[in-house]
């Protein structure tokens, strides 16, 4: 087991990472704040992790409740179910919430314990790629809007993260590609080494070898938390970690909630990025086409649907936290390995660029 620290002060915590882990309940049981246990998962993981939880966590007073899954459940009504689950057993101030599944799972499960009783202990226990290298890290939690994805939310670190790599075996291909977009992102935004690392071993990871995928996952981590203890709340740098996410949150709500995979999004979003950071002068043809070979050899999406017009691309990537007095602002890429902090981009160029990608 490796195991990845991060530091922020009073809100610091552990990233472990290896196999068994999340039924190995006596390693983490000291996070756990009191008798009160709520675990949240949804109905695809419940069959296949839940009784195992529940019976490592056997001398506690354990409650559940299975959401539905996918992100077009990731809603306040999800997060009132929650609510309404730990009122219901009486859970207090000093209960633990388990978020057991994917990104969905893992921030409408830190939103509600953010918000419940205004603040309650949580653990998260990622159980896909795209969990265990992004979203169960850092603390950003929070639901979508139908106007917005991820628009209702709070910053609220975990007590720990638990990636168990044994539970990726149940992942499906999709859902193992979608994750491997987030890491792939690692690479460009901060790390060339590993991003050439990746070109490398793309077949190794989508082969699930054990030892190719506890690299990119420790190696993802570590970025991931290097990043958040430099800038947690998003002044700055942390943005960064948003490569693609403004065409991709545009994509996501545009053809509504579940439709694409969100790394499935990023990975369309990131390549008209890169393409708009060609523009600017800053990538060059044969970075642009290695960032679409990579993405496409992981076997991603590059180029945006059908259903999405110049039109509504616009309107949509006007509703994204970056922005600045309705300034759309994106993640450009400086170069390789290098991303630049956001900055707005000329609508012209936007326009040139979707229309590079066939849009109209
Ligand atoms: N997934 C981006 C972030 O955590 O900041």
């Amino acid at each position: 087991m490796k195991t990845l620290q991060v530091d922020l002060a009073e809100r610091s915590y552990p990233i472990f990472i290896g196999e068994g882990l999340y039924s190995n309940v006596a390693l983490w049981s000291h996070f756990i704040k009191s008798k009160q246990v709520l675990i949240v998962t949804n109905e695809k993981i419940a069959p296949l992790y839940l009784a195992a939880l529940e019976s490592a966590l056997g001398s506690y007073n354990v409650a559940t409740v299975i959401l539905p899954d996918g992100e077009q459940f990731k809603t306040l009504a999800s997060v009132d179910t929650i609510f309404g689950k730990l009122l219901t057993v009486q859970f207090g101030r000093s209960a633990t919430l388990i978020a057991l599944g994917g990104g969905v799972v893992g921030d409408m499960g830190g939103f509600a314990a953010a918000c419940y009783q205004r603040g309650i202990a949580f653990i998260q226990i990622p159980t896909t790629l795209l969990a265990q290298v992004d979203s169960s890290v850092g603390g950003k939690t929070g639901v979508n809007h139908v106007l917005g994805k991820n628009m209702i939310g709070a910053f609220y670190q975990p007590q720990c993260v638990i990636a168990d790599t044994a539970v990726l075996s149940t992942l499906d291909d999709r859902q193992l590609s979608a994750g491997l977009a987030e890491v792939i992102k690692y690479g460009l935004i901060r790390d060339l080494d590993f991003f050439e690392w990746l070109e490398e071993n793309m077949y190794a990871l989508l082969a699930r070898d054990k030892d190719a995928l506890a690299f990119a996952i420790e190696r993802s981590c570590r970025n991931k938390a290097q990043v958040v203890m430099e800038d947690e709340f998003e002044s700055s740098v942390r943005a960064t970690l948003n490569l693609g996410h403004t065409f991709g949150h545009a994509i996501e709500t545009g053809i509504g909630y579940g439709t694409y995979l969100h790394g499935e999004a990023v990975a369309i979003g990131t390549c008209l990025a890169a393409d708009v950071s060609r523009a600017k002068g800053w990538l060059t043809d044969t970075d642009v086409a290695r960032i679409e070979h990579i993405f496409k050899a992981a076997r991603l999406p590059i180029t945006p649907p059908e259903e999405m017009d110049v039109e509504r691309f616009l309107d949509l990537m006007a509703v994204d936290k970056k922005n600045v007095d309705g300034d759309i602002r994106l993640i450009l890429l400086k170069k390789m390995g290098e991303a630049a902090l956001p900055m707005s981009v000329d609508r012209n160029l936007l326009v040139q660029t979707l229309k590079h990608y066939g849009r109209q």
